[in-house]
């Protein structure tokens, strides 16, 4: 057992927002990993959580109102949240960090000031660009068109006293690194980070690892103005949740370094560059590897909650069952890769490989059993040659792949011995050899090999749909002798006389025109409903204006007493309004476009009432009416000022 030790984990979720399915995806995959491997009898801790300092969290707990700690509960242990999600779609994490945990704070000064005495870690002063939404430091020559090379938004200045690690003197190490192990996968990431981090103009630079801008991070215990640079708290809670400078859990020589960390690819430069050299100035052992998965892509997009296109998991697995949802993302999207997710090829997955082939193989295998023998098979038979044979070399070629991470392959090793079987039935006919009695031993032998087919893939897909696949074993009548990794790799472990129970279909077919209308309108409002607009102001005046000269404006109430298009006239309305004086005031406006002119009547306006007289298609207009201006997404929009009814026409404004 001791060489059977194996450490996975998710990245640290941000809780600035709720999760979407591109989060989902990640944890899904490395759940079915964690669950893969204690299948296989290693001795697993799976690890996952929620990364929770930094400026951006600080900033959105101030626009809502509350702490940051009570900002970040709320999205963590709240309802909805990230603890809920991971219990909806049937997580196996034995453990969960908060970087806001007592003991994980305390671990991250002891990592600091370790650095820090063994002089990796230097006070200067920073000079730079700050993406703000990444959290990261850019020098100018890192910024791709004067943008953050990661999201492409707006860098700011920033230039602050703060502390650096000395990346720098790690760099052949961490080069040797990427280039001569497989520390980094898939390999396709190697070069991108040699070439863009290392060997790029200027060399790999130190890493600003303090500031001291905000308050809401990990302080640096012997400088208390600064607080810890959040990759530097976050990356490092891999080690601290073994118990790595805290008295918390025990299990740092255990667990470390048979370590692998699954991280979407924006993220692989901390992990690949920066968490290495921090381990090595730690003197601590490196992870085994770090995986690079791809992004689950909407509309050719990522996935993000500013441009609204983010998918609920929530919706998903309620409409579909979790199992659904989880055998989809990993069946779909090559691990490595990027892949579109969208509604059709979801319920396309589901009734293809779910309803139509395993569900049909598993119910038609069942029913016949019920059908011709009661539920009872008697016997075993004289087993066929080929269906047998590809059964049996099923789990080598599914551990090839899953030991690859390349989950999609994996599966389709299983549902090609899948359709094997539901051809196998095709050639077999069973209902025609249930038409002769003295057929009823090859009937048994052929019910025989579909019951062990199903089982060997039911016990390979656990990992995948841990629920679904235990009921099909239950379907089976498999007891625990023959759920198990090793029974995976025999045929004919089932019983002579095993009783089946044919149960409702696991995975019944959708209705998929009926489905998508329903899907795609809720998400649509909920892109509707995430999209914050753009507002755009006029300019600010830059010149004064003299006192005096503003003073002698004349702003009053007026009343309209009627309003009406002018003839030949896009834009003009013409008001008759009441101001006071006893006469009626008429003021021309080019406001058709915003208002219809039976809107307005009775309402009380703000005008300026001593400007020149200025005639306008034919017509004076003896004033101008006030209006606030200014453009929604592009789109220009106006409001006249309207003023309190009870007003009486002629008050003056000042
Ligand atoms: O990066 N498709 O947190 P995070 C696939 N706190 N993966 C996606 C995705 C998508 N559409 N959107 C997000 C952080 N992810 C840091 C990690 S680790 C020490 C600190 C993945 O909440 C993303 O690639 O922004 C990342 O691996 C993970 O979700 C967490 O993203």
């Amino acid at each position: 057992m001791a060489d059977k030790i194996f450490y996975i984990t998710t990245p640290i979720y941000y809780p600035s927002d709720k999760l979407h399915i591109g989060h989902t995806y990640c944890t899904v995959a490395t759940d079915a990993m964690a669950r893969y491997k204690r299948l296989t009898g290693y001795d697993v801790l799976f690890l996952t959580g929620t990364d929770e300092h930094g400026q951006k969290i600080e900033d959105k707990a101030k626009a809502a109102g509350v702490t940051p700690q009570q900002f970040v509960d709320n999205i963590v242990t709240g309802e909805r949240g990230v603890l809920d999600l991971w219990k909806l779609m049937n997580i196996s994490n034995d453990r969960f960090i908060r970087t806001t945990d007592d003991y994980h704070v305390r671990s991250i000064q002891h990592i600091f000031r370790r650095m820090y005495d063994n002089g990796d870690i230097y006070k200067g002063s920073y000079k730079g660009k700050y993406c703000k939404p990444c959290e990261s430091f850019w020098t100018e020559s890192q910024l791709k068109d004067g943008r953050c090379p990661d999201c492409g938004r707006e860098v700011q200045d920033a230039e602050e006293e703060a502390y650096f690690f000395r990346l720098s003197k790690y760099a052949d190490r961490v080069r040797d690194l990427l280039e001569n192990t497989d520390f980094l996968e898939p390999a396709s990431r190697v070069n991108e980070m040699v070439n863009n981090f290392i060997d790029c103009e200027g060399g790999l630079q130190d890493l600003c690892v303090s500031r001291t801008s905000f308050s809401w991070g990990i302080p640096v215990d012997f400088d208390p103005g600064h607080v810890v640079y959040v990759w530097v708290d976050a990356l490092s809670n891999y080690i601290t949740a073994l118990g790595y400078g805290n008295d918390r859990y025990h299990d740092y020589e255990k667990y470390w370094p048979h370590a692998v960390h699954f991280v979407g690819k924006e993220i692989v430069r901390f992990h690949s560059i920066i968490w290495p050299a921090m381990l090595m100035s730690l003197g601590e052992p490196l992870p085994r590897k770090v995986y690079g998965h791809g992004w689950l892509l909407l509309d050719g997009g990522k996935m993000s909650k500013s441009r609204g296109n983010v998918v609920d998991p929530y919706i998903l697995a309620e409409r579909f069952g979790v199992d659904a949802l989880r055998f989809f993302l990993l069946r779909t999207f090559p691990f490595g890769s990027d892949g579109n997710f969208s509604n059709e090829l979801l319920i396309n997955t589901i009734n293809v490989d779910l309803a139509n082939d395993l569900g049909n193989l598993v119910s038609r295998s069942t029913a016949m059993v019920e059908k011709y023998f009661g539920g009872v098979l008697p016997g075993t038979g004289d087993l066929d040659g080929e269906l047998p044979d590809m059964v049996r070399a099923l789990r080598g070629r599914y551990e090839a792949q899953m030991e690859r991470y390349q989950f999609q392959n994996a599966l389709d090793e299983v549902f090609r011995v899948i359709q094997r079987a539901n051809k196998y039935i095709d050639e077999t006919a069973p209902w025609v050899l249930a038409k002769d009695e003295a057929q009823r031993p090859r009937l048994a032998a052929v019910l025989y090999h579909l019951l062990e087919t199903v089982r060997v893939c039911a016990v390979l897909l656990t990992p995948f749909m841990p629920e679904s696949a235990e009921k099909i074993l239950a379907q089976l009548g498999a007891d625990e002798s023959a759920r198990t990794w090793e029974s995976a790799a025999r045929f004919g472990v089932l019983p002579d006389g095993v009783t089946v129970r044919k149960g409702e279909a696991v995975f019944p077919r959708i209705d998929a025109a009926k489905e998508l209308a329903e899907l795609d309108a809720i998400q649509e409002a909920a892109k509707q409903a995430a999209h914050e607009p753009k507002i755009e102001l006029e300019p600010y005046a830059t010149e004064t204006v003299d006192f005096d000269a503003f003073c002698k404006s004349d702003f009053r109430a007026v009343k309209v007493k009627a309003c009406e298009a002018v003839k030949k006239s896009d834009k003009l309305l013409r008001f008759t309004l009441d101001d006071g004086t006893g006469t009626d005031r008429q003021i021309l406006s080019g406001i058709h476009k915003f208002y219809e002119p039976e809107q307005l009547v009775g309402k009380t306006l703000l005008a300026v009432v001593n400007l020149p007289p200025r005639r306008m298609m034919g017509l004076e207009s003896r004033g101008m009416l006030i209006s606030a201006v200014h453009r929604v997404d592009g789109e220009e929009k106006l409001n006249l000022v309207m003023l309190d009814d009870a007003i009486p026409a002629g008050a003056k404004m000042c």
